[in-house]
């Protein structure tokens, strides 16, 4: 499988993530369409799914920063277009990682509000950002790298992240 393969194949991942989550955060209603409707169990399965998340997310930022990026990087193309939004828009999920985990490592006892709205941002900010890699990087790294560094990159690719999630 060549990298821009790879890489869609782990926007599926996550987007398999992002659905699993909205489907929990509906729990925040409860029968009787109470917006608090949490129980302890309802809230621990939701922190367990965001660090899984997480982890799958980190590990799919690794993989474009230290294999994509380098690449491009190596072929030249530090100032084109799709490397700068493909920087910038790490940057920003950057940010809103940091928050949710930090909220993550608080006690289970801090108000849900600001973790559903964390969350809920984040799966927002995600979605446009593999729409944005989908519709614009990935047709430039397909035009820009020899199909033979393709492959040799996502078999690579692959490695690096099977090796990060079992780690
Ligand atoms: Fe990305
Ligand atoms: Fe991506």
């Amino acid at each position: 499988m060549d990298l821009v393969n790879v890489l869609n194949e782990d926007h599926e991942r996550l987007r398999w993530h992002l659905l699993r989550l909205e489907g929990q955060l509906q729990q925040r209603y409860d029968e009787k369409g109470d917006p608090h409707g949490w129980t302890v169990r309802s809230e621990s399965v939701l922190r367990d799914q965001l660090k899984e998340f997480l982890r799958a997310l980190g590990a799919h930022e690794d993989v474009e920063e230290k294999i994509l990026f380098k690449a491009l990087v190596e072929a030249g193309t530090l100032d084109v277009h799709p490397l700068k939004n493909l920087e910038h828009g790490h940057r920003q999920l950057d940010v809103q990682v940091r928050r949710l985990a930090g909220m993550l490592d608080g006690a289970p006892s801090s108000p849900m509000a600001g973790l559903v709205a964390a969350t809920m941002d984040l799966c927002e900010t995600l979605r446009a950002h593999m729409q944005e890699e989908e519709y614009s990087l990935f047709p430039f790294i397909r035009s820009t790298l020899p199909e033979a560094m393709l492959q040799k990159l996502g078999s690579k690719a692959a490695a690096r992240l099977s090796s990060r999630l079992k780690s």
